[in-house]
């Protein structure tokens, strides 16, 4: 597949068929994205990918974990949007909620949205990356952003569709446990990943992007 026809095709799928997706497949494509590049080729990245009965787990441990109101405590705290940015954030739900027939008052139909990120969208296996907890966050986070976004245009070669989903990373402790990600480590994101359902009516959604215009400053041309 062609690079500029990945990156402009490349969606986030959050209606997955049950297929699996065979190891060798996954093998594949992360022997491809290690090439990925790090500041000083530190490779910070540790790479844990999770299907079948440990994936099951950490579902589970999410729900309950939600169901008993436990308060989220990622490995990376989020600070609320604020301004345009929450603004974008604001304008996705709407559109994701507008695909799936949500209306802004059903709370349950609200809540069970959240439930489906939470359980990375029923994807047939996801891609889990961590950090050592001694390594510079700023240029691991950097180096870990540059490796998501490589699988994700990987994928697309072998038919396969992806979502980042930091929703189900938000009780680490789930995660740790069934996936055996040690303390010393710090989860920093992960990756749904299975083949597309084109039926399934959030995986239409096409989001929008600020002009470049608005984007750049030239500094030195004509
Ligand atoms: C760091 C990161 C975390 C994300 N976490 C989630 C998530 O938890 N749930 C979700 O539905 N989408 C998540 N996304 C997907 C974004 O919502 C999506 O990339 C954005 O809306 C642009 O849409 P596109 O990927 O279809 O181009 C995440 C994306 C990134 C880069």
């Amino acid at each position: 597949m062609d690079v500029v026809d990945a990156i402009r095709s490349r969606k986030s799928i959050r209606g997955f068929k049950p297929d699996p997706v065979p190891k060798e497949v996954l093998w594949e494509i992360l022997d491809i994205v290690r090439r990925t590049p790090s500041a000083r080729n530190t490779q910070p990245w540790n790479i844990t990918v999770v299907a079948g009965e440990v994936l099951d787990n950490i579902r589970q441990g999410n729900i309950e974990m939600l169901a008993g109101g436990v308060e989220p405590n990622p490995d990376f705290p989020r600070k609320p949007y604020e301004g345009i940015y929450r603004q974008r954030q604001v304008d996705l739900a709407i559109q994701i909620f507008k695909l799936m027939d949500i209306a802004r008052e059903d709370t349950t139909k609200r809540a069970e949205w959240r439930e489906r990120g939470l359980r990375f969208f029923d994807a047939p296996a996801v891609i889990i990356l961590s950090i050592d907890r001694s390594v510079d966050k700023t240029l691991s986070l950097l180096d870990i952003g540059a490796f998501v976004q490589t699988i994700c245009l990987a994928a697309l070669n072998y038919g396969l569709g992806t979502c980042i989903n930091n929703q189900g990373l938000m009780f680490p402790e789930v995660v740790r446990k069934y996936a055996h990600i040690p303390e010393s480590r710090l989860i920093v994101t992960s990756i749904a990943i299975g083949y597309p359902d084109w039926g399934f009516p959030a995986n239409k959604l096409e989001t929008e992007r600020e002009s470049l215009e608005n984007l750049v400053t030239w500094c030195g041309f004509a």
